[in-house]
């Protein structure tokens, strides 16, 4: 495996940017209001809050719609086909706004740009397109942006490589008591279906000092939760060595004093025993694990170069099930993967109802240019795959029926994140087990943990009633 090496962005070079950023308000005609358009995963919507946080320090404040902003930036993922033709979809669609306001500016952002060839293709059949960036360089927003309304030419920008490491970026947080938090950037897995290691770059980690004292800023600000972001959280250290291990860091993050801790991603291959204990031990950390198994099948799980066996998933469940009894498992599961049969696809069934997942993510197969796996025999028809993945997913819906009726009288603490749109009474919120609940509660409840007794449970949520109320 070819191995790249870290840039880290210099404090010289963010400074040069915040210069752009200073001086991009003094331009004649520039544009005022923004507005994001983010697809994917939260490592996404995360890299958007820090898109925002550039975008207001040069002056800029959102606007509602994209219909009304003078920027428009679309922050795309590119996980799966449809992923990526929603975004570019989105993109065309723009255009015929811009006809008539030819004022507007497009921008196009994330990891589909950074894919081979996606920037020629910019150039050449999306000539409406003003900046397009990747994902190693979107600090650099500034400087292009300040270019393209200066030189009123289109800027486009891919950097060759990806494994940068950016520190000190402004971010403007969509919510005021739930904060994710990065911790490391990238992945070296190269599952053969996955297209990230190339989009995203070689796994590297961010300091212990710098996650702190991010953490310490948003507990003195009263933040009750924070996601920890990771394409696989467990190999967090191993780029540095010297440095701490995932469970150390959690550990070390539980002690700022605040009051709920989750992660995203672990791979099954790297859940280590430490940090099995560290459910069991960890009051602060979140009763939630993600556990993508993808397949249950031995033959399918080899093909997708996971590393792992089902018997030895099914061993680290039956861990962590022991040590933590009501931390609850989702998953990623993926149907109609290359030479998948009959029986890899039953024994994926087999494994959903022996583990009985709280919830599960469920994908059919998409090929990606430049992944092992897109050059495999054996495609599956699109029929067959779409039977496949609708039984899989009234399989899912039974298992969590059967979670969510273990869970009826008990009291849970739950983080109260908003209030219904159509009955200003009804409020929701998450367990710590990352569940949605909905009960009766009142305004200033919002972004904080009440005792909420549950009462009932449709397809996807809980219905409570809070305590002491
Ligand atoms: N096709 C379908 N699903 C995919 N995923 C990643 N790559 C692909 C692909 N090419 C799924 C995996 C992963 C989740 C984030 O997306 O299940 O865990
Ligand atoms: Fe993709 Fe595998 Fe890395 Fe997850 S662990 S981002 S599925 S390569």
């Amino acid at each position: 495996m070819e191995r790249e090496q870290t840039i880290r962005i210099s404090p010289e070079e963010m400074e040069a940017q915040r210069r752009f950023a200073r001086e991009f308000a003094h331009l004649p005609d520039r544009p005022r209001t923004y507005h994001i358009v983010t697809y994917g995963c939260q490592m996404n919507v995360h890299d958007s809050e820090k898109l925002a946080g550039m975008l207001e320090e040069m002056g800029m404040t959102p606007a509602p719609t994209r219909e009304e902003a003078d920027f428009v930036l679309h922050n795309t993922c590119c996980i799966r086909d449809n992923a990526e033709r929603k975004a570019l979809g989105n993109v065309t669609w723009l255009k015929e706004i811009k006809k008539q306001r030819p004022g507007m500016l497009i921008g196009v952002c994330g990891c589909m740009v950074q894919e081979p060839g996606m920037a020629e293709k910019i150039l050449r059949q999306y000539p409406f397109v003003d900046v397009a960036f990747g994902t190693g360089n979107i600090y650099r927003l500034p400087e292009l942006l300040y270019r393209a309304v200066d030189t009123r030419r289109r800027t486009v920008a891919v950097p060759q490589e990806q494994s940068t490491l950016i520190e000190g970026l402004p971010i403007r947080r969509e919510s005021p008591f739930q904060s994710y938090v990065t911790i490391m950037y990238g992945c070296n897995n190269f599952c053969s279906y996955c297209i990230v290691p190339y989009v995203r770059g070689r796994e590297r980690s961010r300091s212990a000092d710098d996650i702190l004292r991010e953490v310490e800023g948003l507990q003195k600000q009263g933040v009750q939760e924070i996601m920890l972001l990771g394409q696989n959280v467990n190999s967090y250290g191993n780029d540095t060595p010297g440095g701490i291990t995932f469970p150390q860091l959690l550990r070390r993050i539980s002690q700022t004093g605040i009051p709920r801790v989750r992660f995203m991603t672990s791979h099954p291959k790297d859940l280590s025993d430490e940090l099995i204990a560290e459910f069991a031990e960890n009051p602060v950390l979140c009763r939630h694990l993600h556990l993508p198994v993808q397949s249950g099948s031995n033959a399918i799980l080899q093909a997708m170069n996971r590393r792992y066996t089902r018997e030895s998933y099914l061993e680290k469940v039956e861990k962590i099930r022991k040590a933590a009894p009501d931390v609850g498992l989702t998953t990623d599961l993926i149907v109609a993967f290359p030479g998948e049969t009959d029986q890899d696809f039953e024994d994926t069934m087999d494994l959903v109802r022996q583990v009985c997942f709280d919830s599960a993510f469920t994908f059919i197969y998409s090929p990606r240019v430049g992944t092992r796996a897109a050059g495999m025999p054996g495609r599956i028809d699109p029929a067959l795959a779409t039977e496949r993945i609708e039984r899989l997913i009234a399989l899912q819906e039974e298992m969590t029926q059967k979670r969510f009726a273990e869970m009826i009288e008990k009291t849970e603490s739950v983080l109260v994140t908003g209030q219904s749109r159509r009955n200003e009474k009804q409020f929701t919120g998450k367990t710590s087990r990352n569940i949605s609940v909905n009960f009766e509660g009142s305004s200033e409840m919002i972004g904080k943990i009440v005792p909420v007794r549950i009462t009932a449970a449709s397809k996807t949520t809980l219905r409570g009633q809070m305590q002491g109320a």
